[in-house]
């Protein structure tokens, strides 16, 4: 049975840990992508130089050379730049969508049949924008950005309840931007409604509820409070790990539940967008889209975040994209 290739186009930040992340779980051969002449190579031989150490053997191998991406089960798009001053948010998107282009005409050439996952932003225009010039189906261009928002909501529901990490559930909903929708009513330790633990810390329904607010706030702006930290760049690690757990659900075929930015067409009242959502992945990438009830309140900030994602593809058009 012969391994399975993994492309991963932008050899940066996150496309760095992403290919030792796959290395040390030994989910196939590498092949890392950029532009800038030799960084991909290099960074290809200091994560192989470590195989000895690890105990991994598969291959990994830096290229500014698209054709080397050529039949690639899985591709993983993190190219893109970040916002610079002075830079505006149309700035970036055209900036960003040009790249995406590029990208997507090689990776229709030279992988038809792979299932891509998309990690540059703006997340829901550039997903938008790479099935359309692809052509792919709809299930095998899945965007980034649910897993790791909710995984920052179960990090802040963990720590304010003294609980384990690992017995958190927390779902975010909607686009990957400051209209994303955290669902408080579902969130739960082992079953147990988070805001029924809260009420019993604090035996006071008000402060229980002022501190998930907050704790609501602080996820929306995750991504904002660690570029302000870090000064130089946005948050890699933990994009890397959670597209790494999109991949792994598509690898082994697992049917995992994992709220990711798919094409919905009906489902919570949404119709031919990409946005965030739960969905069944599996080897078929998007396998089925989990539609559950949300109340009036739920209701209306998705609506508020679809239209984010409405009006940010509708600015992607404008830009003649
Ligand atoms: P980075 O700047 O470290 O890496 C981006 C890489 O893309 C660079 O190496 C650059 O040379 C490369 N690149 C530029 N143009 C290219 C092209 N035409 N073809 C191929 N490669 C090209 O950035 P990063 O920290 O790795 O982040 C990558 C992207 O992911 C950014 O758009 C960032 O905003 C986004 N991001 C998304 C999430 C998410 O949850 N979806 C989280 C964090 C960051
Ligand atoms: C984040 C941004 C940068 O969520 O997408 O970290």
């Amino acid at each position: 049975m012969k391994r399975n290739k993994i492309s991963i186009i932008g050899a940066g930040q996150i496309g760095g840990v992403l290919a030792q992340l796959i290395a040390l779980r030994q989910l196939g051969d590498v092949v890392l992508y950029d532009i800038i002449e030799d960084m991909p190579q290099g960074k290809a031989l200091d994560i192989v130089e470590a195989s000895r150490v690890d105990g991994f053997d598969v291959s990994i191998r830096g290229t500014n050379d698209y054709k080397d991406i050529q039949g690639s089960d899985l591709v993983i798009v993190t190219a893109g730049l970040p916002r610079k001053p002075g830079m505006s948010r149309d700035d970036l998107l055209v900036t960003n969508a040009k790249i995406m282009q590029t990208v997507a005409e090689n990776v229709k050439k030279y992988c038809p049949g792979s299932i891509s996952i998309i990690i540059s932003n703006p997340l829901d225009a550039m997903v938008t924008l790479f099935q359309k010039i692809t052509g792919f189906p709809h299930n095998k261009v899945i965007g980034q950005a649910g897993v790791l928002d909710s995984s920052r909501f179960a990090t802040f529901i963990s720590w304010e309840l003294g609980v384990s990490v690992k017995d958190v559930n927390a779902l975010v909903l909607g686009g990957h931007g400051d209209t994303m929708v955290p669902i408080v009513r579902y969130a739960n330790v082992n079953g147990i409604p988070v805001m029924e633990l809260l009420e019993k810390k604090y035996k006071d329904k008000a402060k229980a509820e002022e501190v998930m607010k907050a704790m609501v706030e602080r996820t929306k702006m995750a991504g904002g409070e660690v570029v302000k930290l870090l000064k130089t760049g946005s948050a890699f690690y933990s994009p890397a790990s959670s597209s790494i757990a999109m991949a792994e659900a598509i690898i082994f075929d697992e049917k995992r539940v994992l709220p990711v930015c798919a094409f919905i067409n009906g489902e919570f009242n949404v119709s031919g967008y990409y946005v965030g959502v739960p969905a069944v992945i599996g080897a078929n990438g998007v396998e089925s889209i989990i539609e559950f009830s949300l109340n009036a309140e739920e209701k209306a900030l998705l609506e508020n975040s679809v239209s984010a994602v409405k009006s940010l593809v509708a600015d992607m058009e404008r830009l003649g994209f």
